[in-house]
C-alpha cells in the first residue's frame, strides 16, 4: 500500500493550527511518527482514518482519495485510537465478535475463526470471557490491536499504543506489531524514541504540525556520528555556561549528576568525550532546530 499525504493543513475551530502544509510518503512498512505532545500526531492519524477532514491538502491510499472515498478506506483500515474510550462491561470475546459483525464479517464460521485467531495472537485467549472493565492497561492495548486487526486490514494506524505500558507489556506489544504481515502498512505514533528505533525502517519527526525529518532512523543516526559529545557537569553555573556556548542536545540525570550531550564537529572543550550518536540525539537535535526558528 502506498499512502501519500500532500500539503495537509488543519486549523481547529478554537484557532489552533494542528497541521501545517504537511507532506509524507509511506510505503509497505512500519512507519514511525515521532513527536512531542501537541505535535499533531493524533490529528494526522484521525484524518488518515477518515474521522476528520483537513482544511486543505490531499491523502491517497493506492490511488483512493481518502477524504472523498471514506467507505473504501474504512474497508481496508484498522485503527487503534489514543483514547479507546469507555470499556463496556462485556467480555473481550463478545465485543470482538460484535465489532467483527460491524466490520462486515457476516459469515458465522468465518467470524468465529477470525475472532479466535486474534484472541490467541494477542495472548488474550485465557481471559476472553472476562469483562474488559477488569483488564489492565496492557491487556486493553492488546485488545485494542485485536480489534484493529479484524477483517485483515491493509493499513493499520496505531496512536501512541505503548504509552503507560510496563517494559514487559511494551515488549509484548511491539513484538505483536512486528509480527503483523509484510504486505501491510503500519503507521505508529509515539513520543518514545526507542519504539521507533526498535520497530520502524522509516520514520518522520513532527512538531507543531510540520515534518522536521523524514527518513530511515539508522541513516539519520549515521549522519550525526562523530558529532555528539558528552560531559558530566558539576553545577548549574557550568550547565548554563555550556548551554550558552554550545549546541546542547540534552541533559540527563545519571545517579543524581547532570550529563550533557552537545552537538559539535570538533571537541567542544577539555573534559568532553565523544559518544556514539543515538536516535534520541537525532530527535532532540531536530526539535531544538525547530525551536530556534
Ligand atoms: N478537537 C480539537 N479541538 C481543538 N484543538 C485540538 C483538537 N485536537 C487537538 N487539538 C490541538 O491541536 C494540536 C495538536 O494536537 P494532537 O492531539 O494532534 O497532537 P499529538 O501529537 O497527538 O499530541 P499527544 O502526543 O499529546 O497525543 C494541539 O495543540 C492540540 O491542543
Ligand atoms: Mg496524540
Amino acid at each position: 500500500m502506498a499512502l501519500v499525504i500532500e500539503g495537509l493543513s488543519k486549523t481547529y475551530p478554537n484557532g489552533v493550527q494542528a497541521l501545517k502544509n504537511l507532506s509524507l510518503s509511506i510505503g509497505n512498512h512500519m512507519f514511525g511518527l515521532l513527536g512531542p505532545n501537541g505535535a499533531g500526531k493524533s490529528s494526522l492519524m484521525r484524518t488518515i482514518a477518515t474521522l476528520q477532514e483537513p482544511d486543505s491538502g490531499r491523502i491517497t491510499l493506492d490511488g483512493i482519495d481518502v477524504v472523498k472515498q471514506k467507505d473504501e478506506v474504512r474497508r481496508v483500515l484498522g485503527y487503534l485510537p489514543q483514547e479507546f474510550g469507555v470499556y463496556p462491561k462485556v467480555s473481550a470475546l463478545d465485543l470482538l465478535n460484535h465489532l467483527a459483525v460491524l466490520k462486515g464479517v457476516v459469515h458465522k464460521g468465518e467470524r468465529r475463526e477470525m475472532v479466535e485467531a486474534l484472541l490467541n495472537q494477542t495472548n488474550l485467549w485465557d481471559v476472553r470471557k472476562k469483562a474488559l472493565t477488569t483488564f489492565s492497561g496492557g491487556m486493553k492495548q492488546r485488545f485494542g490491536i485485536a480489534q484493529a486487526l479484524l477483517a485483515n486490514p491493509r493499513l493499520i494506524i496505531v496512536d501512541e499504543p505503548t504509552a503507560g505500558l510496563d517494559p514487559a507489556e511494551r515488549n509484548r506489544f511491539l513484538n505483536l506489531l512486528a509480527s503483523i504481515g509484510r504486505d501491510v502498512t503500519v503507521v505508529l505514533s509515539t513520543h518514545i524514541v526507542d519504539d521507533v528505533r526498535e520497530l520502524c525502517p522509516r520514520m518522520a519527526i513532527i512538531a507543531a504540525g510540520q515534518v522536521l525529518l523524514e527518513g530511515s532512523p539508522n541513516e539519520s543516526i549515521v549522519a550525526l556520528q562523530g558529532q555528539v559529545w558528552s560531559k558530566q557537569v558539576d553545577d548549574d553555573v557550568e550547565l548554563r555556561a555550556i548551554e550558552s556556548a554550545y549546541r546542547l542536545i540534552s541533559t540527563h540525570l545519571v545517579g543524581g549528576k547532570h550529563e550533557v550531550r552537545v552537538l559539535s564537529a570538533d571537541r567542544p572543550a577539555e573534559g568532553f568525550t565523544q559518544v556514539a550518536a543515538g536516535l534520541e540525539d537525532v530527535y532532540f537535535t531536530r526539535l531544538a532546530g525547530q525551536a530556534r526558528h
